[in-house]
């Protein structure tokens, strides 16, 4: 018996060393980055810290260079680290490098709409979005007036709290939410709404799902973990119930849709999908123009709305800060104007704390995962198509050459000697090149608008000590998502 027993063990072990060969074999066998020696099916598992995926890549860069490869589940990944790198992929390598890694809570997304399609529909759906968008709404002076419009109402809800202890969660959400509803479906909510509330909460219990632990996990080994219960289900419910809510609004425009007068972006796509409508293929069906306008929505308000969220934060640890901001604010703009696009020119300081804060926060900190769509030479080596392409954009953004003490806030970071503002070809906050934000100018103009009219309006008042504020995210993935807290905004007479 115990001779069989030995012989078992001899014959599982031998056969581990021959897989563990044979693994190696096809493994060195590419002319792929260095990178840690994975083992079979978890790959490199254990090399990354799932609460902090970022800091690993880090980490691993400092070992393999600017350029490694990693296993993770089934996929092949290629991280690319620091400015020269990332730089490199993003924008000489626009169409080998520009397809979207899977993502895979959002798989009923993904050969449909901009933000998570890797099919064939992607171009023409994000360069027909992108024309709309221009010419309907995102023309700078359109959405210059929408942004002023909202602030009326963004002001008032924080009027409301009378001074009183705030979660700022929802309150600032509205003005994000309303300015996307706005140029999607051509509505405004009120900031008690049910429906509004509701949908904040599902876009915002989503960023934060998605940067947890479990989700990290999730998204490399779904094959494995789909059947079991977790917060990836909660996830997917959300984002269908998202995506019902467009369905419903999609519907409702077809229905009343008058082609001499589009009222707003669904208007224009569903244009698109009449010129179609006899094509064998269509691109713009109506299951493509509700996803379209989810990831609008979903990516238009909680990006956004979560900037100023953890801005105010920052501030409420920098009073000093404040101080400056409000001095700006009273000599360029005085106490009742509304707060222009063009005032940014006159005020280098303001514009250096929006700029401080994208950086600080780090929103997005390993970018969305990019996919090579064929087999590309990269600095001597090949990554094959399929392979997941990370270009992250932590390490520009926390670079400390370009930003010494980069771990610390300071908004000297965009400042001059002369106190002017000084661009960065670091700050890549909404990434470059072929997927890069299609939101940036919309997001840019909000954060400079309605962060400079909260100022103007309000002191911020902290209810702990600003020394006892900690800044660090709650939860690192998806997004670095900032700790609750609560605060009162005193108007300023
Ligand atoms: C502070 C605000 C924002 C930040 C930091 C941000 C950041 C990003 C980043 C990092 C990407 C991925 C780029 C890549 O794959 O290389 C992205 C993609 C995208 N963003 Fe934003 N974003 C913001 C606001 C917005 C807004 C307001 C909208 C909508 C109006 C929007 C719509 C999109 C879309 C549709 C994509 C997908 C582009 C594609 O895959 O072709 N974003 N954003």
């Amino acid at each position: 018996m115990a001779a069989l027993g030995i012989t078992v063990a001899l014959l599982v072990w031998v056969a581990t060393l021959l897989l563990i060969s044979i693994w190696k074999q096809i493994y060195s066998s590419w002319n792929l980055p260095p990178g840690p020696f994975p083992l079979p099916i978890i790959g490199n598992l254990f090399h990354l810290d799932l609460k902090n995926i970022p800091k690993s890549f880090t980490r691993l860069a400092e070992r393999y260079g600017p350029v490694f490869t990693l296993y993770l589940g089934s996929q092949r990944v290629v991280v690319m680290h620091g400015y020269k790198a990332v730089k490199e992929v993003l924008l000489n390598y626009k169409n080998e490098l520009s397809g979207r890694g899977e993502i895979a809570v959002f798989q009923a997304h993904k050969d449909n709409g901009v933000i998570f399609n890797n099919g064939p529909s992607w171009k023409d759906t994000r360069r027909l979005s992108l024309t709309i968008l221009r010419d309907y709404g995102m023309g700078k002076q359109r959405n210059e007036e929408r942004i002023q419009r909202e602030t009326h109402f963004l002001l008032e809800a924080l009027r409301k709290t009378q001074g009183q202890p705030f979660d700022p969660t929802f309150v600032l959400g509205g003005g994000p939410f309303n300015v996307i509803a706005d140029i999607l479906f051509h509505k405004h909510f009120d900031y008690e709404d049910k429906t509004c509330q509701r949908l904040m909460h599902l876009f915002n219990e989503n960023f934060y799902l998605l940067s947890t632990p479990w989700l990290q996990a999730y998204n490399y080994f779904s094959t494995y973990l789909r059947y079991l219960p977790g917060s990836h289900r909660k996830v997917m419910k959300n984002v269908s119930e998202i995506k019902e809510f467009t369905s419903e609004r999609v519907k409702e425009h077809h229905k009343s849709l008058d082609p001499n007068c589009p009222r707003d972006f669904t208007d224009n796509l569903l244009m698109e999908m009449e010129k179609e409508k006899h094509s064998a293929e269509p691109l713009f069906t109506l299951e493509n123009i509700t996803v379209t306008t989810a990831d609008m929505f979903f990516a238009g308000t909680e990006t956004t709305s979560t900037t100023l969220r953890y801005g105010l934060l920052i501030l409420l640890k920098h009073p000093e800060v404040e101080e400056k901001l409000h001095k700006e604010i009273d000599s360029v703009i005085g106490p009742s104007r509304i707060p222009a696009f063009k005032d940014r020119l006159e005020m280098p300081y303001m514009d250096a704390v929006v700029h401080e804060i994208q950086r600080f926060i780090n929103l997005v900190p390993s970018n969305l995962p990019h996919v090579a769509t064929q087999d590309t030479a990269f600095r001597g080596y090949v990554i094959p198509k399929g392979t997941v392409v990370i270009p992250t954009l932590d390490s520009l953004l926390y670079d400390n050459q370009e930003f010494p003490d980069a771990e610390k806030f300071k908004p000297e970071h965009f400042l001059n000697e002369n106190g002017k503002f000084k661009y960065s070809d670091h700050f890549k906050a909404f990434s470059a090149g072929k997927r890069v934000c299609v939101g940036e100018g919309l997001a840019r103009m909000e954060l400079f608008l309605f962060l400079t009219a909260i100022l103007q309006h309000f002191n911020l008042k902290s209810l702990v000590d600003p020394k006892d504020i900690d800044l660090s995210p709650v939860t690192i993935g998806f997004g670095n998502i900032p700790p609750n807290y609560k605060l009162c905004i005193i108007p300023r007479s």
